[in-house]
């Protein structure tokens, strides 16, 4: 690889850590004093985004995650409706595209056959139900962005490991750009708005403090060597990132994983909660902390081992059966991409501690282009 892995052991280990300089160029350029910069996105943006009415969001794998995400934000901060799916069933259900749809791809290679196809799928029905086509894409020059009338780089460098990491919290970034820009241009209250963009120039700062959580982790991990399964929970935009937390540690570790909004357990996954089951949870200080908390209460008394990734302000105590690991304080719009570290890091020293071909695993790759 003409990439080299410097001091670290693995190409992800590095991209993980890599995510505060990522995501800083991911800003680089696009945040005004209290503002989104819409120009920074291209010419055509404030066009584009100003005559979208609604949007469809259409990724896969990892970069679908981060779709689920910003459904969540595009919603509460601009609402603008917004609906999330996997490329391989949007290119083939019969989508209705009320007029005004802008079509976001997602994208780290730019070259995956499924989403190339939504959109193709989308261009032949422009100005008749789409407004337009934006994709947020790594890589400059791909399919994607060729095709695309509006792109916007997540400038996250390259990403050789195949399980994405320092690609999803940059299209976070991005995507968060984009929810902020449909704010201002619907004229939501600037305050909001202000503050978000203060609390983004210091996002790259709390993920270099979240990142020194590695050595907890890596201790951490010595525990799920020998578990077949685990469940991991979160709520509101949470949900995705426990998901997403799934899809790393099946990617790289074989350990089978799945992943729910922690309101669906009574509704399942609770007839699976014993003594060897682990379950991973995502407590952020937000409104839904208290729910969770009922929810952890759940989980225990059926004496699953919980892990909980938890703000310092959530009042959650380490007790028998419940370890929780304290994740820097930071507001609720930004938490999905904090959070999102501590999986990474979990997946990869698990992965490591199973002894797996980390950056390469058996029967997946890195781009996905034929059906
Ligand atoms: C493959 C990769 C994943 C990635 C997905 C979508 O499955 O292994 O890491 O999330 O493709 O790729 P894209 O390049 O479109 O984001």
């Amino acid at each position: 690889q003409a990439v080299g892995k410097g001091e670290f052991d693995h190409y992800m280990l590095k991209e993980i850590h890599e995510q505060p300089v990522a995501v800083a160029n991911a800003l680089e350029g696009r945040l005004g004093s209290d503002q989104v910069l819409i120009e920074a996105f291209g010419p055509q943006a404030r066009q584009l985004l100003g005559k979208t009415r609604q949007i469809h969001l259409v990724a896969c794998g990892t970069s679908y995650h981060a779709g689920m995400v910003a459904r969540y934000w595009i919603e509460a901060l601009a609402g603008v409706p917004c609906q999330v799916e996997i490329a391989s069933e949007y290119r083939y259900r019969d989508v209705v595209a009320p007029p005004g749809t802008l079509l976001l791809t997602l994208s780290q290679s730019g070259e995956t056959a499924d989403t190339l196809a939504a959109l193709r799928h989308a261009r032949k029905r422009q100005g008749e139900n789409y407004a337009g086509t934006l994709s947020i894409c790594n890589v400059p020059g791909s399919s994607l962005v060729r095709e695309s009338d509006l792109s916007l780089m997540t400038h996250a460098g390259p990403e050789i490991g195949v399980a994405s990491t320092k690609a999803f919290t940059t299209q976070l970034t991005s995507l968060m750009l984009v929810a902020l820009a449909l704010r201002q241009l619907r004229g939501g209250d600037q305050g909001l708005t202000a503050r978000l963009v203060h609390r983004l120039r210091y996002l790259p700062t709390l993920l270099g403090d979240t990142l020194q959580l590695d050595a907890e982790i890596a201790e951490l991990a010595q525990r799920f060597v020998d578990y077949r399964h685990t469940l991991f929970l979160g709520r509101g935009a949470q949900m995705p990132i426990a998901l997403e937390g799934a899809l790393k540690l099946k990617e790289i570790s074989y350990i089978h994983a799945e992943a729910y909004p922690a309101g669906e357990l009574k509704h399942g996954p609770l007839a699976l909660i014993d003594g060897n089951m682990p379950v991973v949870a995502l407590a952020p200080m937000d409104e839904l902390i208290d729910k969770l908390k009922s929810n952890l209460q759940e989980v225990r008394a059926r004496g699953g081992q919980l892990v909980v990734f938890a703000d310092p302000e959530s009042r959650l105590e380490q007790e028998e059966g419940m370890r929780v690991v304290r994740v820097p304080g930071c507001c609720r719009f930004l938490a999905p991409i904090v959070y999102s570290l501590p999986l990474q890091l979990l997946a990869y020293h698990v992965a490591v501690a199973r002894e797996t071909d980390v950056d390469q695993p058996r029967n997946l790759a890195k781009s996905v282009t034929v059906e």
